[in-house]
């Protein structure tokens, strides 16, 4: 099938391109190269330097007729959603109606999008948050996925949202969701010093990226809304002392003040995706922070 990846030379999106590729499938990656780096990108995948909110997306439309459109590209920086809310929506909303309005101009037959359940549920009163968890989000990038979500709903296009937690792996930026992974690493390998933001009682559901790539081959099977992620709290303690023995650091980290406006807690339900998607994740955090910490090492 020809599947166009947007947002495939970032992080998340690469880890699909290339699984779509080894599957046999036919691959075209548009990207505005805002965030994503070229040496991301596949050299089987055909590549279009193209800003999804821009007219010239019709013409890799018009030429490419793509029978799937998975979506990626975003503006994913949640404190730079507060900073510029404007520019956030531009992209993350805008940027979806452009590509919806496209799939069904040019007959495309499954739209695949990447939601957040870390941003779109807020600060829930139970934990995991399944789908039916109240969404809240806290943030214009939360607000900006989410009415991204009501607009694929809404359209006539077959569709499968998958709200990921924070996901974490090779070819991670630190500015993502799961930044702290990369951060501590990357000091940790300096042999500096890490700081933890408050106290670090802090959680978050960590998934491996590659994990999220086998629900994104589901996903072209199944339609609906899934929670991706692990439904096990990590605090950022324990990540930093699981990075501790990994790179066998010596040093504590220091705190530094708490982020503002930071969730407490947070971690994901994922029993519909059991039951439903098929998919469950098979990494360990342990042996997916080691991959990591290899890539990170042969990519200073
Ligand atoms: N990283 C996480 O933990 C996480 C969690 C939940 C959801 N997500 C979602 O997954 C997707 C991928 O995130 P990522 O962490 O890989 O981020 P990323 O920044 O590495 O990837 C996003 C890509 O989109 C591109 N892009 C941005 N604006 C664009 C535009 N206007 N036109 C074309 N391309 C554009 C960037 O250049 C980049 O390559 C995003 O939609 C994000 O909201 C990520």
């Amino acid at each position: 099938m020809k599947i166009l990846v947007t947002g495939g030379a970032g992080f998340i999106a690469s880890n699909i391109a290339d699984a779509y590729i080894k599957e046999g499938h036919e691959v075209v990656i548009v990207d505005n190269l805002f965030h994503g780096k070229k040496e991301n990108l596949n050299s089987k995948a055909k590549f279009y330097q193209t800003d999804i909110t821009s007219k010239d997306l019709e013409k890799v439309f018009e030429k490419e007729k793509p029978a799937i459109v998975n979506h990626h590209a975003a503006q994913i920086n949640v404190r730079e959603s507060i900073r510029n809310p404007y520019f956030d929506a531009q992209t993350n909303i805008l940027g979806t109606i452009n590509l919806l309005q496209l799939s069904q101009k040019f007959g495309t037959k499954k739209f695949i999008f990447a939601s957040s359940g870390g941003a779109i549920y807020g600060d829930p009163k139970k934990l995991p948050a399944n789908e039916e968890t109240p969404i809240k989000p806290l943030s214009p990038y939360g607000i900006s996925k989410h009415a991204a979500e009501l607009f694929i709903q809404q359209s006539q296009l077959n569709h499968t949202i998958l709200r990921y937690s924070n996901v974490y792996g090779i070819r991670q930026d630190p500015s993502g969701e799961a930044g702290v992974i990369a951060v501590f690493a990357e000091k940790m390998l300096k042999k500096e010093t890490p700081i933890i933001n408050g106290s670090g009682e802090q959680t978050r559901d960590y998934i491996y990226v590659k994990d999220v790539v086998q629900a994104n081959l589901k996903a072209l099977e199944k339609e609906g809304t899934f929670n991706i992620g692990t439904g096990k709290e990590t605090s950022v303690q324990q990540l930093f002392q699981e990075l501790k023995k990994i790179l066998n650091h010596k040093k504590e980290a220091q705190h530094g003040p708490p982020i503002k406006g930071e969730v407490e807690r947070n971690s994901l339900d994922i029993t519909k995706a059991k039951k439903e998607l098929k998919w469950e994740p098979t990494h360990t955090l342990n042996q997916g922070l080691k991959e990591t910490v290899e890539w990170i090492k042969q990519h200073p």
